[in-house]
């Protein structure tokens, strides 16, 4: 199959490129790098040294003996050019990662909703119109998430896009079926229910193929074609606009810093590892829709968790101290999430989940990279709201005399530290000692862990980037 992989170059679509370039597929990557521009504006950048997207195709060619383009384009500002690639490349299939997809982002200032705004909605519809113009019958399938349901406590499981309903009609009781009732949380999530429309007018009026992925949310870096050569190395944000809240939670753990759960972590999100992202895409692409039929809606995640349990499993398995701090989102502080997922299971997905992949995530990539991370850009510090506080733990709040580094100011102040034996000692009075203790070494090495003298010994708290 001939595939256009819109937003390649970023953390989903690049794993995604590969693995569909292994399966024997014809791949471009479509990507205007404004992710790693983005980097740049933030000063954050990926905890894992990504190479540039040449090099990282070099050594896919390297490894492999396949090929992947590369055509550097704005999907949502340069339409003439999109339209005049899908007419001389002719692609059997466009999957549409790129988008601005971080939801603390979107919600930083109004240049940043803006920028999200535009981008995310003026990229799909540029996208569905290419299609169009082209004349060309090419199946569409885009990343969306499962924020567009909303995060309150729907009281029944959620379907997989759509609802039957009935109604009070002029002759009686009507049956109905309607786009779930949507609840974006931020921007962000305005614009992937934004998306969602133009699918559904543009599936009903130029009857095009459209699989709409209603995803969660991403936790781990590698699947096995990122891991054949060190150049494929994913991205992995850690930081509190990017970071996803588990991958957030490993680095927290890794350089001794508080695993910060916002709020009381009673948010329940929905989870899937990366590998199993990039095996659904494959599934969707192999199961389009028919012409003249309604958008196929996939719910694409595997489990549900309370980010407050999260931490506890981050914390059993590392010996890491949980702190509950402010939540910067105007959000539910507790939620129940009932998920339909059976499609892709149905379709022969086997997933991969957090009890088998959290131990080698944590040692492949936490742990390995860890003198990478930057402690000052971890807090989550973008507000949903002027009242608002940022999830910054006590410790490390600002404060007269603390060297505004992002360190604590106890950091010079010995009677605050805890040793690694002191640690482990702690960590074997609890549950899933065992293991913690054979891992702390490896995370911690032979240096001094901070503690916050905030330890709770139920650990709570957390964040999401998605
Ligand atoms: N990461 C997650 O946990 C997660 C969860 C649910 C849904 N998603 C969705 O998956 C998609 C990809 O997410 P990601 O985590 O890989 O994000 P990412 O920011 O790492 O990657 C997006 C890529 O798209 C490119 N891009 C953005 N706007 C573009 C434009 N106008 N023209 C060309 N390229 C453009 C960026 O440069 C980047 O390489 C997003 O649409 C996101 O909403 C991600």
């Amino acid at each position: 199959m001939k595939i256009l992989v819109l937003g390649g170059d970023g953390f989903c679509g690049w794993p995604a490129s590969l693995h569909l370039s292994a399966s024997g597929n014809e791949v471009t990557i479509v990507d205007n790098f404004s992710r790693r521009r983005i980097d740049e504006e933030l000063g954050a950048g990926s905890l894992t040294p990504i190479r540039s997207n040449a090099e990282r195709r070099a050594a896919w060619a390297e490894a492999t003996g396949r090929h992947i383009e590369l055509v550097e384009l704005d999907v949502a500002a340069d339409y003439e050019r999109l339209l005049d690639l899908l007419v001389t490349e002719r692609p059997d299939a466009i999957v549409h990662f790129a988008e601005q997809r971080s939801a603390p982002y979107s919600m930083k200032s109004s240049r940043h909703k803006r920028y999200t705004v535009n981008n995310n909605v003026n990229a799909t519809d540029n996208v569905l119109c290419a299609i169009v113009e082209s004349g060309l019958d090419i199946h569409l399938v885009h990343l969306g998430t499962m924020g567009v349901y909303g995060y309150g406590t729907a009281g029944m499981k959620i379907p997989e896009g759509y609802l039957d309903v009935a109604v009070n009609g002029e002759a009686g009781e009507m049956h109905r079926e309607i786009l779930y009732p949507t609840s974006p949380g931020s921007i962000y999530h305005m614009t992937k229910v934004l998306d969602q429309d133009l699918f559904a007018y543009y599936a009903k009026n130029d009857s095009l193929r459209i699989t709409d992925l209603h995803q969660g949310i991403i936790w781990g870096t590698s699947t096995p074609e990122t891991e054949l050569d060190e150049r494929l190395v994913n991205r992995f944000d850690y930081d509190g606009d990017y970071g996803t809240v588990l991958n957030r939670f490993l680095v927290q753990a890794a350089v001794g810093y508080p695993l910060t759960v916002h709020g009381t972590g009673g948010q329940t999100r929905a989870f899937i590892h990366i590998q199993d992202m990039t095996r659904c895409i494959e599934l969707a692409l192999a199961n389009p829709p028919e012409r003249g039929v309604r958008v196929k809606i996939f719910n694409q995640m595997t489990e549900t968790h309370r980010v407050r349990d999260l931490a506890a499993m981050v914390a059993r398995l590392t010996g890491a101290v949980v702190e509950n701090v402010p939540d910067p989102r105007n959000e539910a502080d507790e939620n129940e999430l009932h998920v339909t997922a059976e499609a892709f299971l149905d379709l022969g997905l086997h997933p991969t989940t957090l009890s088998q992949g959290l131990l080698s995530e944590i040692n492949q990539t936490a742990a390995r990279y860890r003198d990478r991370v930057d402690l000052a850009h971890i807090p989550a510090r973008s507000l949903w709201t002027k009242d608002r506080q940022p999830g910054i733990p006590a410790a490390y709040r600002e404060n007269p005399s603390g060297d505004g580094q992002g360190r604590p100011e106890h950091d010079r102040d010995d009677s605050h530290r805890q040793s690694v034996s002191g640690a482990v000692s702690r960590a074997a009075a609890s549950p899933g000692a065992a293991t913690m203790v054979e891992l702390r070494p490896a995370l911690i090495g032979s240096t001094e862990v901070e503690t916050t003298g905030h330890s709770d010994p139920d650990p709570v708290t957390a964040t999401d980037a998605d």
